[in-house]
């Protein structure tokens, strides 16, 4: 008797530790799925959406080698909300009657660019980067040319899309 009675407390303190296991390992697979849920969009990059830039016809008009900077805005979600992003495009027409897409970003740490049409540069206020009207760095500290959006034409609409192109991340910008 005496012995049945000391191993008793022993086996229903292991029970005890089996079902806090049981309990604990429900728990976490109930939890773990939830929480995911709802904290994925805190981690998740910034939507790639489209945007109307505006129509072909208009852009043809444009005087070559003239920058035009050009409002957008992208309507993407992050997180939990719908934000809406201000850019700018800067549309150049070449003298062949090519368009390019590029970003006032400038390509050193992301400051907004402004054009000199005396100089025919595109400069930069934060560290005297310089880029010529087709993007190309002439002075200054910027390790690339400047970026290009990625853009698309539809029946005689240009839109473009919240990336640049060879971005090598490929997120949302
Ligand atoms: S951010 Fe433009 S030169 Fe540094």
């Amino acid at each position: 008797m005496a012995k049945s009675s000391e191993e008793s407390p022993s086996r229903r303190t292991f029970m005890l530790i089996v079902i806090g296991l049981i309990s604990t390992v429900i728990g976490v697979a109930l939890t773990v799925p939830i929480l995911g849920d709802v904290l994925n969009p805190l981690f998740k990059k910034r939507d790639i959406v489209w945007t109307k830039l505006g129509k072909v016809s208009d852009l043809e008009k444009l005087k070559p080698l003239a920058p035009k900077f050009t409002p957008v805005y992208f309507r993407v979600k992050e997180g939990w909300s719908v934000n809406t992003l201000p850019r700018q495009v800067v549309l150049v027409k070449d003298v062949s009657g090519n368009f390019n897409f590029f970003s006032n970003q400038c390509t050193h740490l992301g400051c907004p660019l402004h054009w000199d049409s005396s100089r025919q540069e595109f400069l930069c206020p934060c560290h005297g980067g310089m880029f010529n009207v087709l993007g190309k760095v002439t002075g200054g500290p910027p390790p690339r040319p400047l970026y290009r959006w990625v853009h698309k034409i539809e029946n005689g609409t240009v839109f473009v899309q919240n990336k640049y192109v060879y971005n090598p991340n490929e997120r949302g910008i």
